[in-house]
């Protein structure tokens, strides 16, 4: 799908619809008021008729309106006016698209994106009509065999803003929502693939392809090469598996030389058994999705590397698999990490806190700005925070108010967790420095105290995204979340020098 930008009165070409809003109750917006003064109260007969109230979700295809300048006139019901903001207009676009694609219009003059939408101007509009869009467009179909449903005729989305100094504005939106769509999209493509394809080694190959696009270093670390370092915590974790567990780092260098990188650091565990503390059958196969992490430090990569940010950043991915086996770690293990401490391992299940401990003391050596890991941590979290919130854990407070600032405004939200020295009790052994589990309260904070015994020499957050990486049930998939945040985070950061 194509995508531009304009200001002036609604038109479209052959085979076009105009798409414009309606309030509730039965009130025209300003696009859909001057169709219906072109159309001599042809919309405002149709509203009084009771076939469109304006209610938020429904839209409503009309055609050949009276002097429209195209075929058709998709009316959208957006809700009440007053509070209509990011959640609404979000909502707004998506049940437009999804009107579109099931009509024949192969084009679209697009008016949702002049409405009035609390503290946000033609830029974000655009940038999110754009990510909306493309979100809703998605679809994963390499593994199957045939296609299953016709291909949308919509081609091309005009979006309309106000004048012509919101046009200038709003391109800079456009070509961020198109960067953050295509790293979504990525990293929705890697969390979906199956687990015998998205193998640690797979993930290395593409890294490298990725570098190679991008202008970006990759390195690869293999076994032999985590052994001489000392990472004794990812390997335990690696020891079930016959795929060999890789340690990929990128690098984008977009800015001065002496800018310190930003360091983001995302889980890749390709399939989590639970090793030999063997998870439950029932839902096991979305455990695929235990490298959302990592795909989204590359989904990330990726929109900041298509932006062409002033920003200097580190993608460190560590990625195995975890499975039970005659080589695999036991509970009751007791191994010893890159940082020296050691761990004793009292369920084999908390693996990602394992693989993560030995990549940010790796990250030590880059002198980071600041380090962010992204992690399907733990189920607690779902219980925590449902599918809504990722858990936002720091131990600076500045860098997490950034983070909820930059999560905000991507509409893609974090709430900010305890990390208080109180719960590292809990992590207490009688035989090792502390053990790789805290017991059932508070099981989140306790995995990220964990990690914070790692991350003493630089400014760190936390991201657990084990409730919003991907949904379950008939719409079961990856989201791509938190690559818009972690994409406004660095675009924040790049407007900043
Ligand atoms: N990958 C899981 C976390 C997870 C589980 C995310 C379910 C989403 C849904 C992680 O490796 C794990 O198994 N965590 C354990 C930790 C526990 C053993 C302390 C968990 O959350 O049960
Ligand atoms: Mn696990
Ligand atoms: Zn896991």
């Amino acid at each position: 799908m194509e995508f531009s930008i304009k200001s002036g009165a609604p038109q479209s070409g052959r085979n076009g619809c105009v798409v414009a809003g309606v309030f509730e109750p039965r009130r025209l917006s300003a696009a859909a008021a001057h169709l219906d003064r072109a159309a001599k109260g042809y919309l405002s007969a149709v509203l009084r008729r009771g076939d469109m109230q304006g209610k938020p979700g429904t839209t409503l295809l009309l055609h050949s309106v009276p002097n429209a300048a195209a075929d058709r006139v998709l009316l959208v019901g957006l809700g009440r006016e007053a509070g209509f903001g990011d959640k609404q207009y979000r909502e707004a676009v998506a049940a437009a698209i999804r009107a579109l694609n099931a009509s024949g219009a192969e084009e679209a003059s697009f008016h949702l994106t002049e409405l009035g939408v609390d503290r946000r101007d033609a830029a974000w509009k655009v940038a999110h009509a754009v990510m909306v869009a493309r979100e809703c467009a998605y679809r994963f179909t390499r593994m199957k065999s045939k296609s299953e449903e016709p291909e949308a005729a919509l081609r091309r989305l005009i979006l309309s803003v106000a004048d012509r100094a919101a046009e200038r504005r709003a391109a800079a939106g456009l070509e961020q929502g198109l960067a953050v769509a295509h790293g979504v999209a990525l990293a929705r493509d890697l969390g979906n693939l199956p687990p015998n394809v998205c193998t640690p080694s797979h993930l290395a190959d593409q890294a490298r392809e990725l570098a190679k696009r991008y202008r970006m270093k990759v390195e690869v670390l293999e076994r032999a090469d985590m052994e001489r370092l000392g990472m004794g915590a990812l390997l335990s974790v690696a020891r079930g598996s016959v795929q060999p567990p890789k340690f990929i780092t990128l690098e984008y260098r977009g800015g001065p030389k002496k800018l310190k990188a930003v360091a983001l650091v995302g889980k890749g565990i390709t399939f989590d058994t639970g090793g030999i503390s063997l998870k439950p059958a029932a839902e096991m196969d979305e455990m695929k999705f235990d490298m959302c992490g990592a795909a989204a430090v590359r989904g990330t990569l990726k929109a900041v590397g298509e932006l062409r940010l002033p920003v200097n950043v580190v993608g460190a991915i560590p990625t195995t698999e975890n499975m039970p086996g005659g080589r695999a770690t036991r509970p009751g293990d007791i191994v010893t990490s890159l940082s020296g401490q050691t761990v004793e391992i009292l369920n084999t299940d908390a693996e990602g806190r394992l693989i993560l401990c030995d990549a940010l003391t790796y990250v030590e050596r880059y002198r980071p700005a600041a380090v962010i890991d992204i992690a399907t941590l733990t189920g607690a979290c779902v219980v925590a925070l449902g599918h809504v919130a990722t858990g936002l854990f720091a131990t600076h407070d500045v860098l997490a108010r950034e983070i909820i600032g930059a999560g905000e405004t991507a509409y893609d939200r974090v709430w900010h967790m305890p990390l208080w020295d109180d719960y590292q009790e809990a992590l207490k052994s009688n035989f090792a420095d502390f053990a790789n589990i805290g017991g059932r309260p508070a099981g989140a904070v306790t995995a990220a105290c964990f990690l914070a015994r790692f991350t003493k020499k630089y400014k760190w957050a936390h991201l657990d995204i084990a409730g919003t990486a991907w949904k379950s049930g008939k719409e079961k998939g990856a989201t791509g979340r938190p690559v818009p945040l972690l994409t406004q985070f660095l675009i924040n950061r790049a407007g900043k020098r």
